[in-house]
């Protein structure tokens, strides 16, 4: 059997899925599978519902009507406890308790592995150390998290989600503050932890062309509609550059990567600087 990303198993399935707030509906009877053990990029203009799919995926919004599975099973029924094992989310603007330290708060991520029984070991020692060894915030260990800069608090909230252990991850926006070399370097990381221990990692992102260098599946949102799912080079053409971000691209092939580049096509060329 071949295995691409279309066809690799489902790790996460959202089956005529619709999210509101209130009365408004945003996310109206949408389809979805999210490939297991893979990297899932979704991509879509603001407002268009990213955010509110992930947390419906996540259970931290109450479906209208549809369901969510996690390896075939709806994940209404999976108890809280065993969720938090499984699934971690950040979310796209997490708030960390006033005063908390960053060792506290990475700290924070191992609550749903300690039991009455097994408070904190080494193994939550070891996962807290070598989450901030990761992301590389190990010398703001004891620093509390409200001093640090946007960038600094982006990698630790990544380390909590590292601390966290759990074979699915989803991170909505999780590089939106930090410069390039600090959004590659966070993208290196996820890219590591999806091929060496086989994690299955959904993010959103902003940027198409790391997204699509990244991504072994990428999904284009519209209206809370999902307009293209496949490889990048499948999505990412400038026709639905055009349909879900209204903008006039042309897309190439990135040199280094292979993957699709996308070049926003200037609105006043200068045909006399030749
Ligand atoms: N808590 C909320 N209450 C009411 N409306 C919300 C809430 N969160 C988001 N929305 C609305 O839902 C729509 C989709 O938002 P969101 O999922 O955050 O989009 P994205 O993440 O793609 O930018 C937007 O119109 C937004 O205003
Ligand atoms: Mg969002």
């Amino acid at each position: 059997m071949t295995v691409n990303t279309t066809t690799a198993a489902p790790r996460i399935a959202a089956q005529e899925l619709s999210l509101r707030y209130g009365d408004t509906p945003i996310v109206d009877h949408l389809s979805v599978h999210l490939p297991a053990q893979r990297i899932t990029t979704i991509v879509g203009a603001n407002g268009c519902g990213k955010s509110t799919l992930l947390r419906g995926v996540a259970r931290l919004l109450k479906p209208s009507s549809g369901t969510v599975t996690l390896d075939g099973t709806d994940i209404a029924t999976v108890p809280a406890a065993e969720l938090a094992t499984r699934l971690g989310m950040l979310p796209q603007q997490p708030l960390a308790p006033e005063g908390i330290t960053v060792a506290d708060l990475v700290g924070r991520g191992r609550h749903p592995h300690q039991r009455w029984f097994r408070q904190w070991s080494e193994e939550d020692e070891a996962a807290v150390a070598s989450a901030l060894e990761a992301t590389g915030v190990q010398d703001l260990a004891h620093r509390s998290v409200d001093e640090l800069s946007g960038g600094q608090r982006q990698r630790v909230w990544i380390a909590l989600a590292l601390a966290q252990g759990t074979e699915t991850m989803l991170l909505d926006e999780p590089t939106t503050f930090l410069d390039l070399a600090h959004q590659v370097e966070v993208l290196d990381l996820l890219r590591e932890l999806n091929q060496e221990r086989g994690r299955t990692i959904v993010l959103v992102l902003h940027d198409l062309n790391l997204a699509c260098r990244y991504a072994d599946h990428l999904i284009a949102m519209r209206s809370g509609q999902i307009v293209a799912a496949g490889t990048p080079e499948e999505v990412i053409t400038p026709q639905a550059v055009s349909e879900v971000f209204g903008l006039d691209c042309e897309v190439i092939e990135d040199p280094l990567s292979g993957t699709p580049l996308v070049l926003p096509r200037p609105k006043d060329t200068h045909p006399h600087r030749g």
